[in-house]
C-alpha cells in the first residue's frame, strides 16, 4: 500500500484520494507490476497524492513476498520500481477501494465471488478494458514462461494504466 502524503479529493479539493486495487492470482507478477506502472505514471505527473494504489492476489501462496525478481528486473529496465509485498484480497477490499481491476477472467470470477450484496461498493472490471493500443481481454500469466512474457505484460500494463489514468484523472 502506498499511502498518500496529503489527502486530496478525487477532484483535488481537499477530500479523499481515489483508491485503486490491482488484482491477479499470486500478487507477485502482474498486479504488483500494474501497481508499479500506475504509481510511475501518476508520480511523473505529480498526481501521487490524489491516489491510493495497492495490489492483491486471489491466492495466498506468496503472501509477504516481494514481486518476482523476473518481473522486477523487466520493470527496472523501464525505470519502474515495484514496491509491493504480496497479500490476499479480502471482501473488505471491495468496500475500501473505489476501483478493482483484474488481470484475467479467472481473477474476475474470484473477485466477483467475494462481492456481498448491499455492501460491495467497488467498481470491479478487467484492466484490459482500458487498453487503447492493444486489443486483448486478458493480461497473460507470465509465471511459467520465459523472459519475453514479462515484457509483454509490461507492454499491456503501460497501455492499460495510461488509459485508466485518463478515466480517473482528477479534474478541476
Ligand atoms: P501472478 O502470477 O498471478 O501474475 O502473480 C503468478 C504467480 C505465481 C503463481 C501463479 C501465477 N503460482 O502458481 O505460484
Amino acid at each position: 500500500m502506498t499511502e498518500p502524503s496529503v489527502v486530496p479529493s478525487p477532484g483535488g479539493n481537499g477530500e479523499r484520494p481515489i483508491s485503486v486495487l490491482f488484482v491477479c492470482l499470486g500478487n507477485i507478477c502482474r498486479s504488483p507490476a500494474a501497481e508499479g506502472v500506475f504509481l510511475h505514471l501518476i508520480g511523473r505527473e505529480g498526481l501521487g497524492p490524489a491516489f491510493l494504489v495497492d495490489s492483491a492476489g486471489t491466492g495466498d501462496w506468496h503472501v509477504g513476498r516481494p514481486a518476482d525478481p523476473r518481473m522486477r528486473h523487466a520493470a527496472a529496465q523501464r525505470g519502474i520500481e515495484l514496491p509491493s509485498r504480496a497479500r490476499q484480497i479480502t471482501a473488505d477490499d471491495l468496500t475500501r477501494f473505489d476501483h478493482v481491476l483484474t488481470m484475467d477472467r479467472q481473477n474476475l470470477r474470484a473477485v466477483r465471488a467475494l462481492t456481498r450484496p448491499g455492501q460491495t461498493t467497488a467498481r470491479v472490471g478487467p484492466l484490459t478494458s482500458h487498453c487503447r493500443r492493444f486489443s486483448v481481454e486478458e493480461v497473460p500469466d507470465p509465471y511459467y514462461g520465459g523472459e519475453e512474457g514479462f515484457d509483454r505484460v509490461l507492454d499491456l500494463l503501460e497501455d492499460a494504466c495510461a488509459g485508466l489514468l485518463e478515466v480517473l484523472r482528477p479534474r478541476g
